[in-house]
């Protein structure tokens, strides 16, 4: 999910604990290190949410290391959202595109990119009015508000998922479970998110996560990868054998499940791939990552590197505060967008969620 699914493979030897991939070096990604808060500052902070239960899907979240938080918006809202993201996704001059006919659903009527993935985070899409309109909605900010105990939050640049299903032009891929955090980093970092504007069903592909694998992030590391091979990117894929570890301590796999306008949260201690519909499904899964960490967490250098992603309208990874990495635009083409066919309304408080105003 993100730019976090834009990866490069390589090959390691057998005897190797490394990472199975990684997308340190992969096309369009440019990753820019800043100064960071330190971890226990951090981790102190994040650390209040453990203190007492909250009686609602935090306590989930903390158990299970995911939740969904339903009706986070209205489900009309949703579908209009959906609607908006279709008007994109047909914006390159593309009309043959047609999301009720599954003939006209291949490459050369899609947005041109790079990789065959589902995930949209350039030509500016991730700043585009409706993807902040539904990033701001009160049911989506609002709960990373009360998941972090303030409304001083920063907004991740994160991508929009548009996945057609059963395309005869493009081959299903295989389960890519990974964290996206670094073993460095020992406790709460960042709550992942993804706004549904579609339903999804068993068949209709989604996020697929290891229940409890949050609580066995430290030891997993620990135990089974050698500190020489342990990474600060925030992302590590594991192979067969190592998430089979997981399953044999406990994690049962969950494909989450949800309707138009949830809300879906995750640890990124957590466990997870992005499953694709099977051959069952005719859903056009629509979904927007959408992730808020507390401004706090960012350094002054993170901060200001924020803004000039924001005034470039770059699309980032979903680490508001971190991993600041603009995506760029892919290279083959002739489209020369680098902005938001509809500019957000420049709201103060969206400023201050872009990073581009102070709080
Ligand atoms: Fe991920």
């Amino acid at each position: 999910m993100s730019a976090t699914e834009t990866v490069t493979t390589f090959t390691l030897e057998p005897t190797s604990t490394k990472s199975v991939r990684t997308y340190k070096d992969a096309p369009g990604i440019v990753v820019t290190k800043t100064k960071s808060v330190p971890n226990e500052l951090i981790e102190a902070a994040s650390a209040t949410l453990y203190l007492h239960p909250h009686g609602d899907w935090r306590d989930q979240l903390i158990r299970d290391g995911y939740a969904v938080i339903k009706a986070a918006i209205p489900k009309q809202k949703a579908r209009e959202y959906q609607q908006k993201a279709f008007g994109w996704m047909k914006s390159f001059g593309n009309d043959r595109l047609d999301f009720l006919d599954p003939e006209t659903w291949k490459k050369e009527n899609l947005p041109p990119v790079d990789v065959n993935i589902n995930v949209y985070n350039c030509y500016g899409v991730t700043h585009e009015k409706f993807m902040w309109d539904a990033r701001m909605e009160p049911g989506v900010l609002g709960a990373f508000e009360k998941l972090w105990n303030t409304d001083q939050l920063l907004a991740s640049f994160d991508g929009l998922n548009v996945t057609l299903p059963n395309r005869k032009d493009a081959q299903r891929k295989s389960p890519w479970p990974h964290f996206d955090q670094s073993p460095y980093k020992a406790g709460l970092h960042c709550v992942q998110g993804i706004i549904s504007l579609s339903d999804h069903g068993p068949e209709d592909g989604g996020l697929v996560v290891y229940k409890g694998s949050h609580n066995l992030f430290n030891e997993f590391f620990s135990t089974q990868i050698r500190k020489e091979d342990w990474d600060e990117f925030n992302y590590y894929q594991l192979s067969d054998e190592q998430l089979q570890w997981f399953l044999d301590h406990g994690c049962e796999e969950v494909k989450v499940n949800c309707e138009a306008g949830d809300l879906v949260v995750w640890d990124s201690r957590t466990c997870h791939w992005g499953m694709e519909p099977t051959e069952k499904s005719n859903t056009v899964r629509t979904v927007i990552y959408s992730c808020f960490t507390p401004a706090k967490f960012a350094s002054e250098e993170a901060l200001s590197k924020k803004k000039e992603l924001f005034e470039n309208f770059s699309g980032t990874t979903h680490w508001p505060h971190a991993d600041l990495t603009a995506v760029r635009n892919p290279t083959h083409t002739n489209v020369e967008r680098t902005g938001p066919l509809e500019k957000p309304v420049m709201t103060d408080k969206l400023l201050k969620l872009a990073g581009a105003k102070p709080y």
